[in-house]
């Protein structure tokens, strides 16, 4: 483009140990590569919010173009958030929430209607007085508290059911380890999980206890990125999820239109989709025949760098030879 200089967007991802955020990364990675002028630094704060702190303010320090945060919890990451922004650094806040407005734009799908589309779904499975076990994201971070509100408020005038937490913090281990020391005294009939790597563990926790009944409760979760959840959902082994774009490519054409200093709107919002069993085989299908795609942009990019440079190189030989 027209930009004289090099640009750096800083990211500060509250952990990337994960499919969803890995696929994020790979997001970020393809879009940024439509700019010959930009460079992106992804810090990964390993699920610790002091952590988390002191990479954005390096990234302040570091005074770059745009500064990208997807906070571990809102709470303790609302004041460095308005430091960036009393600092003059665009910000652009993604996937979970701050407490406070002043940032530059958040990038995101909405987890309040995911959470009521969930409980709508969830009403053809529930027989009068059933139980549902809700496992819960961080409860410190805002996609869990927005999902559990929607799946609640889509179900309030359900009176007979009886809703069981269980704390999961978005991890599948966290999940296994939580219902095998949780004793249920009533049955369960809906499992509705804040993400699919905890609705697989709870599958296979109630597989283990009654391989027959383990089978017919549904299991839903969310976010169906490809790996985890699509590949469980095309299996049969959780049976729906919600799409939860990962936004990557969004938020690096966001800073990019920042950097160029146009204007950009304060949500950005991702849209979702409901993904059951066909859905989940067709993008799958889909997603490889993409990362196919991407390769092969990826090896003609390489082929024309290398023609380009021996063109470059035969330009400067030509002119050592005028010299001599
Ligand atoms: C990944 C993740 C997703 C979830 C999102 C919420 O780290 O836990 O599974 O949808 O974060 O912020």
């Amino acid at each position: 483009g027209g930009r004289e200089k090099e640009y750096v967007i800083g990211i500060s991802q509250c952990m990337t140990d994960d499919d969803w955020r890995q696929a994020m990364i790979r997001e970020v990675g393809i879009e940024a590569s439509n700019y010959d002028d930009l460079k992106v630094i992804i810090k990964d704060a390993e699920s610790d919010n002091d952590r988390q702190i002191e990479q954005i303010r390096e990234l302040i320090d570091r005074k770059v173009d745009v500064l990208v945060i997807s906070p571990l919890e809102s709470e303790p990451l609302t004041a460095i958030a308005e430091e960036a922004d009393r600092a003059g650094i665009p910000t652009i806040i993604t996937d979970r929430k701050v407490n406070t407005d002043r940032y530059t734009t958040f990038v995101g799908a909405n987890n309040y209607e995911l959470g009521v589309t969930a409980g709508k779904y969830a009403i053809r499975y529930l027989p009068p007085g059933a139980t549902i076990l809700e496992i819960w994201g961080a409860t410190g971070s805002s996609p869990a508290q927005e999902r559990h509100n929607g799946f609640r408020d889509a179900l309030a005038d359900r009176k007979d059911l009886t809703f069981i937490p269980v704390e999961g913090d978005w991890k599948q281990d966290v999940v296994a380890r939580r219902l095998r020391e949780k004793a249920f005294s009533q049955p369960i009939d809906f499992v509705f999980a804040h993400n699919d790597v905890m609705a697989i563990a709870a599958r296979e926790y109630f597989l283990s206890i009654d391989s027959a009944k383990g089978k017919q409760l549904p299991v839903i979760g969310m976010d169906a990125v490809a790996e985890a959840g699509l590949q469980a959902i095309a299996d049969g082994r959780i049976d729906a999820s919600f799409l939860y774009p990962t936004g990557g490519e969004q938020v690096i054409r966001t800073a990019m239109q920042l950097i160029d200093g146009k204007p950009v709107d304060k949500y950005i919002p991702l849209h979702s989709g409901i993904v059951g069993k066909e859905a989940a085989q067709s993008l799958l299908l889909q997603t490889e025949r993409l990362l196919n795609y991407q390769q092969r942009i990826e090896t003609q990019r390489t082929r024309m760098d290398e023609l380009l440079n021996r063109f470059l190189f035969l330009k400067d030989s030509l002119l050592v030879i005028t010299l001599l």
